[in-house]
């Protein structure tokens, strides 16, 4: 498909996948089929941003406050996530993308850690696009733990810098986001990367997300492209216009 011409584009995309459950309802379908498109619309995200050639690519798909919802909707969701990761491996390794887990593993069944551990491992070599899936990640469990391994490393205070900090986050080696879309209408982070996020440009669509297709994610990168970036400075950084 034509690409439109955008630019500049961001490096790092994250997005909060809201709006799965209101889908479904609005169809009259269980919430759980919503969650099923939403594993769709995840994979032509991902192909349409590896196509306009954003190298990193964040999804949060399970925070560490889901584990609240009804016990079905969890259970559904782990399913699904499993289900998911066998069946997508493919478009992955024929599309160059690289699939990474950010989150605690350890909550998760032995089962989804080994799955998720295996397409890691399948994927690693990939370079086209780095695919994160936040699932049982929340921002706050992200700093406690960094902190938790810098204490237990020995890290003496005044050899902790803002790099070493980074290195110790779930996100290890990936830049800071540039752009986070939320969709489904609401305006907040929901302690999805707080740290990455510092001055990142924030998006928001009352599209649903099973909703989110080529042209709503050319929306989000026309508007990021016209952002003023300035990183607390005077002067816009990073060739954005305006
Ligand atoms: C929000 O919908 C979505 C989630 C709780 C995350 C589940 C996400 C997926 C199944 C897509 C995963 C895709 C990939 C590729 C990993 P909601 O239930 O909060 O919607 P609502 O606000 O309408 O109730």
């Amino acid at each position: 498909m034509a690409k439109m011409e955008i630019t500049p584009l961001p490096t790092h995309v994250a997005i909060i996948m809201d709006g799965n459950g209101r889908w479904a309802e609005e169809r009259g379908l269980p919430r759980i089929a919503g969650h099923y498109a939403g594993v769709e619309s995840g994979v032509s995200a991902a192909l349409c941003f590896a196509d306009y050639g954003i190298r990193f690519l964040t999804l949060y798909a399970f925070s560490t406050e889901n584990w609240s919802r009804p016990q079905d909707e969890v259970a559904g969701l782990l399913q699904l996530f499993d289900e998911a990761l066998t069946k997508k491996v493919r478009v992955c390794l024929e599309n160059g993308i690289r699939l990474r887990h950010i989150g605690r593993l350890d909550g998760l069944s032995e089962q989804l850690q080994q799955k998720i551990q295996s397409v890691v491992e399948m994927t690693k070599d990939n370079q086209r696009m780095t695919l994160s899936i936040a699932l049982n990640y929340g921002g706050r469990a992200e700093l406690l733990d960094a902190v938790r391994r810098i204490v237990e490393a020995g890290i003496p205070p005044q050899g902790l810098d803002e790099a070493l900090f980074n290195s110790y986050l779930y996100t290890a080696g990936l830049p800071d986001t540039d752009l986070i879309i939320r969709t489904g209408g609401e305006m907040r982070l929901s302690n999805f990367l707080i740290w990455q996020s510092a001055y990142s440009e924030f998006y928001s669509t009352t599209t649903l997300w099973p909703d989110f297709d080529r042209k709503e994610i050319e929306k989000a990168l026309l508007s990021y492209s016209h952002r003023e970036r300035r990183f607390g400075g005077l002067e816009a950084k990073g060739g954005n216009r305006d």
